[in-house]
């Protein structure tokens, strides 16, 4: 038998229902918020990553599935979404009038290749929005609680934001010197990783999950005594505004995030109990210009569905994950079965929830499977009735049968179901 790859999993049944309405009520959002969806490749080239992602960082040093292709060249499934859109953005010069925010939204699977543990896939699905020419904190209140309200909507009621700030260029420059000139005499004591990233990337120390406990991590200087005025008061309003649309926010300094391309506010979606980021986004103001294109400034998200595809399945119950279908038909003969192929059809064209058997099953059988289906009608079809335009249809939950003219079958049941 062949097997899934390692940290892979396969999408069905409960999962995939879920999976369908998260997606359809991030759709609805989107809609009200006016995103547009936007499809990249999920191959690109590996410089895209190398210089958005960031060369050092453990997402590109050690996750990527990198491969050549026929072609000779370097590709990269995407570990991400957001170096794949600005790319696009670029490439298809979408800057619009300067001042008008460009919103875009997508739903899709990344790739990383990290150690599989709960909630850590090889192949994880993102939903995420990317806002570009608006550097107003503002924008970066709208984008934040934009992913706090679809959380809640989704029934995860005590959702979280855990807010940062890396600050401008200035602030996080003199941030890092003052990391390097702690970290330097302790760094024998920190993990391998940490000692090259002290070397590469002194920022992503931060991020270590090895050393997160050490005394030494606990006690780093942080960002806040750090900031310039400008960095300060722009963090200042962001936080006045999140309070003002009603968003439940932390101020959390270890939240650095894992990717090298954001500048001033970053966070993570977190359930208050929980430990695993159901999200996470920032403001990058110089990943358009890094990636060849003009000084564009733009913010973003992406949750992380397979997390919260979980989450939702542990707490919905088994009533809430049952099928319930309006009308379920039933036939035996041939004759009955013609029939309630064109029937269902009919009736499905209404927006009616519906289901049958082309299998030859008995009677007993299909009230079987009308049950399991929880259906609310059953349209129980017999031959004699049939060739005087008549239909048998029986309410499940009072269990009262009637027969109505066949002509009157789609109005009858749209106004009972
Ligand atoms: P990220 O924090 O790397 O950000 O990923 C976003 C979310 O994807 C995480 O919070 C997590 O829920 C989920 N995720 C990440 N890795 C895995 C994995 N191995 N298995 C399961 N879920 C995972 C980004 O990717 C940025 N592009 C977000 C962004 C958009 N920033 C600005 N715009």
């Amino acid at each position: 038998m062949i097997t899934k790859p390692k940290g892979t999993y396969d999408l069905y049944g409960t999962e995939g229902k879920l999976y369908s309405y998260i997606s359809a009520l991030v759709d609805e959002y989107m809609v009200n918020y006016n995103y547009s969806k936007i499809r990249t490749p999920i191959f690109e080239s590996s410089e895209l990553f190398h210089r958005g992602v960031g060369e050092t960082t453990d997402i590109v040093t050690k996750e990527t599935y990198d491969f050549q292709d026929r072609g000779g060249r370097s590709i990269t499934l995407r570990p991400e979404g957001t170096a794949g859109v600005v790319r696009s953005f670029i490439e298809n010069k979408m800057y619009g009038n300067k001042n008008d925010p460009i919103k875009m939204y997508y739903n899709g699977t990344m790739y990383r290749y990290e150690r599989p543990q709960a909630g850590r896939f090889r192949e994880l699905t993102q939903i995420g929005a990317e806002v570009f020419n608006s550097d107003e904190a503002a924008t970066d209140a709208e984008v934040i609680s934009l992913g706090y309200y679809i959380l809640k909507d989704l029934g995860l009621e005590n959702v979280v934001v855990k807010l940062n700030t890396l600050g401008d260029l200035e602030s996080r420059k003199s941030y890092t010197d003052a990391l390097v000139k702690y970290l330097k005499p302790k760094i024998n004591d920190l993990c391998e990783d940490c000692q090259r990233r002290l070397e590469t990337n002194p920022l992503r120390v931060l991020d270590c999950k090895f050393d997160a406990e050490s005394d030494i991590l606990k006690n780093v200087p942080k960002i806040s005594g750090y900031l310039n005025k400008e960095s300060q008061d722009r963090f200042n309003k962001l936080k006045d505004l999140l309070t003002m649309l009603d968003v439940d926010y932390e101020i959390d300094e270890n939240i650095v995030r894992g990717l090298d391309y954001y500048d001033h506010d970053v966070w993570e979606y977190y359930l208050e109990d929980g430990s695993l980021a159901l999200g996470g986004g920032g403001r990058y103001n110089n990943l358009v210009s890094t990636l060849g294109g003009p000084d564009i400034p733009a913010v973003g998200f992406a949750f992380g569905i397979d997390r919260i595809i979980a989450l939702l399945k542990d707490r919905l119950s088994e009533k809430e994950l049952e099928t319930n279908i309006d009308a379920y038909i039933m036939a035996v003969s041939e004759e009955e079965k013609l029939y309630a192929l064109k029937l269902s059809q009919d009736l499905r064209l209404n927006n009616i929830i519906t289901e049958y058997t082309t299998n030859n099953l008995s009677l007993k059988s299909q009230f079987k499977i009308a049950d399991s289906l929880n259906a609310k009608f059953l349209i129980i079809l017999n031959n004699e009735d049939l060739q005087k335009g008549l239909i048998n249809i029986k309410d499940n939950a009072t269990k009262e049968e009637t027969k109505i003219d066949e002509s009157s079958i789609i109005d009858y049941l749209l106004s009972n179901i």
